[in-house]
């Protein structure tokens, strides 16, 4: 659809939403009435689907709805970003999405969505540590051993990551440069098919949040070297930063936000973002997130202000180093 029609048609769809759900109507009071769908960009079972089932199942308690997980995989995240800016506002659809939304821009020549005007913003959700993890049988017992593997084997050690623009593939790119080693990288549709590729061997090393790894790291099925964190985390205390480790200034942390289609109902947005604050707060949901290493932002970033504030600063910071360091799909 050429792109004046397309803005024609979504000014209607809004419009004919806003109608339906317009402030005061019997259907404001009754949202949401049907099942609402939370678009996750990468596979299932991995870091954005594990958070998105856990708090969608919680959420269920205030909307008095079922929240639909839709695994809307590929493209490091922009193919569901495309589905839901593109998808009809009305209240029922909604994206959780990271860092990525950030990075897109500068990444995608051809990115069929604006980050910083398709959306309504909901909220902030949570900030998740990463950890660098290795295949189990890798013969690097720490860190250091690692490096001296690295060097000797170079490209023939792969490096799993879940596309471009995925966190896994800033934090896989960041660590190759910092460590000064030609790695191979290798993509997946999220991390959950590259973590089954670690655990049987295919590939070497993953870059993922703690909300995926934290399992299999209790459990012995991958070595972790390092975390991403300025300081060690609580889960992991034995465990030093990559930054300690010799890696200066080595920081990944990924925060997560909830997004609208452009037009979506205010009275949608504000109830979606009040019922995902109650499910933060919900005891189990907290204490799950805090075992898996994953922290909740403060009050005034839990609100569509920190959402976009968080979206325009890391857009700003992001986009001049992807430009200058030329990594671009298109
Ligand atoms: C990533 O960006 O690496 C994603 O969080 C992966 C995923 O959720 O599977």
């Amino acid at each position: 659809m050429k792109p004046i029609r397309r803005s024609i048609v979504r000014t209607l769809l809004a419009t004919a939403a806003a109608l339906a759900i317009g402030p005061g109507s019997a259907l404001a009071q009754s949202y949401p009435a049907k099942p609402i769908t939370l678009v996750v960009p990468f596979a299932a079972g991995g870091p954005t689907d594990v958070v998105a089932r856990m708090l969608g199942a919680a959420m269920m308690k205030s909307l008095g709805q079922t929240v639909v997980i839709e695994n809307k995989t590929g493209a490091g995240g922009t193919i569901a970003a495309t589905a839901v800016a593109r998808a009809v506002p009305d209240g029922y659809t909604f994206l959780i999405h990271h860092n990525g939304m950030a990075t897109a821009p500068a990444l995608y020549r051809k990115l069929s969505y604006n980050p910083l005007t398709d959306f309504e913003y909901v909220s902030q959700v949570i900030d998740v540590p990463m950890t660098l993890v290795g295949r189990k049988d890798l013969p690097a017992k720490d860190f250091k051993e690692l490096q001296t593997y690295l060097r000797a084997n170079a490209s023939k050690v792969n490096l799993a990551h879940a596309g471009l623009g995925a966190v896994s593939h800033l934090c896989g790119m960041l660590f190759r440069q910092a460590v000064g080693v030609e790695l191979t990288t290798v993509p997946y549709q999220g991390t959950s098919p590259a973590m089954n590729a670690l655990l049987g061997g295919q590939v070497d090393l993953l870059c993922d949040q703690t909300t995926s790894t934290t399992p299999f790291i209790k459990s012995g099925s991958v070595k972790l070297y390092g975390v991403t964190t300025s300081s060690r985390l609580k889960t992991f205390p034995e465990t030093p930063t990559l930054a300690e480790q010799g890696l200066a200034g080595f920081q990944v942390v990924v925060w997560h936000g909830i997004y609208a289609p452009k037009g979506s109902p205010k009275e949608a947005v504000d109830k979606f973002g009040a019922a995902l604050r109650a499910a933060l707060k919900d005891p189990a949901v907290a204490a799950r997130l805090a075992e898996l290493g994953a922290a909740v932002p403060s009050d005034d970033r839990l609100t569509p202000v920190g959402l976009q504030t968080i979206l325009q600063q890391e857009t700003q910071r992001y986009g001049p180093v992807i430009k200058a360091a030329g990594q671009f799909a298109d």
